[in-house]
């Protein structure tokens, strides 16, 4: 199956980022550590990050034709974008949500996702290795899914 590993906003500055909650790893890192895990569980890994809404939200229009399923960390906007959450259902593919830190520990704005109620399964707090079960829970779904 082919995969979007999507990051949104701040996401390309890891590395630069509060080691506390995200650790020391840079954004390059953790996209080689993803393309690994994708690489182990037979998935096709394609990557895409912005900090511009708009350009996430062209990105997910045309996902569908690209790839089967979604790995989504769409940084802050996760918790205000809606014009993300509609693009995102308007994708048509199954997705996973993951944020590194745990966000239920942290201010209360990180609280609420606005795309948690579309997505089959929401990963936090687990750092880079949250994107390897978020691969593999999203691999299991594409299975049974397949005709
Ligand atoms: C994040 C959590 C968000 O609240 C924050 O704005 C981010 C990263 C995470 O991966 O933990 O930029 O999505």
């Amino acid at each position: 199956f082919r995969v979007a590993v999507v990051h949104g906003v701040n996401l390309d500055q890891l590395g630069r980022r509060d080691p506390a909650h995200y650790g020391g790893t840079t954004f390059r890192d953790l996209e080689r550590q993803v393309a690994d895990f994708a690489g182990e569980l037979d998935l096709i890994p394609r990557f895409f990050q912005t900090n511009y809404e708009g350009a996430l939200v062209e990105y997910l229009h045309r996902a569908e034709g690209l790839v089967d399923g979604i790995v989504i960390n769409p940084g802050a906007w996760t918790h205000y974008a809606w014009a993300i959450r509609d693009a995102l259902e308007l994708s048509g593919v199954p997705a996973v949500e993951v944020h590194l830190s745990d966000v239920s520990k942290r201010e209360p704005w990180r609280h609420h996702s606005v795309i948690a109620a579309l997505c089959i399964a929401t990963i936090t707090g687990r750092g880079a290795a949250g994107y390897r079960d978020a691969l593999e829970i999203l691999r299991d779904e594409l299975r049974l899914r397949q005709p």
